[in-house]
């Protein structure tokens, strides 16, 4: 598929059907995410990749019972480590680049799942102590976002978009 039709199409998914996602499909959405720019390069990420139900259970519960969680065969957490970013560029990798940068690389993990004909959702609803608990987190990493993936069970036509002129301008 190409980008642009990846673009178009993605939407977010939260029925799967019970089907494995491949190993080599992982790996490459994976891979996908790790080639998301990032402020200077420092790639101030980790990406945790969770099969186990107990584990998926642990998520669903820190997201206030967001089930869908649990149904998709594996969720990516997206997490960011700050330092990482501050490091070089102190105050502003710290509050802003690493959350661009871990942002990017949700965005090309979401593109790279929808083309190989895939469903995801971004989950940023959920208390981050629970899920560092679940994941036995170090203290250094944040988890920013949770990612169910697999084969959509539900079909989802357009979205309501605001208007063009509304939200691109001209100067
Ligand atoms: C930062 C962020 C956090 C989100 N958190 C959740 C969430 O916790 N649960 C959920 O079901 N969807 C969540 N979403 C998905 C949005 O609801 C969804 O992207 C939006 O309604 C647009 O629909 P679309 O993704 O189908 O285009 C989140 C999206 C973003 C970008």
């Amino acid at each position: 598929m190409e980008v642009l039709e990846a673009i178009r199409k993605r939407r977010s998914i939260r029925k799967y059907q019970d089907k494995p996602v491949p190993d080599d499909v992982l790996k490459a959405i994976l891979d996908c995410a790790r080639l998301a720019p990032s402020a200077g390069n420092r790639q101030p990420w980790v990406f945790v990749v969770v099969t186990k139900p107990e584990v998926k259970n642990k998520l669903v519960e820190a997201s206030g019972n967001q089930a869908f969680l649990a149904q998709a065969p594996v969720v990516i957490v997206v997490c960011g480590d700050a330092e990482v970013s501050a490091a070089r560029y102190e105050d502003r990798g710290r509050s802003l680049y690493f959350i661009q940068d871990t942002a990017a690389a949700v965005t090309n993990i979401l593109l790279a799942a929808t083309s190989f004909g895939l469903g995801t959702c971004w989950v940023g609803a959920f208390r981050e102590t629970l899920v560092r608990e679940a994941l036995d987190l170090p203290s250094n990493l944040r988890p920013l976002a949770m990612i169910p993936i697999g084969y959509p069970d539900q079909e989802r036509g357009p979205r309501d978009l605001r208007p063009f002129e509304e939200v691109v301008w001209y100067r």
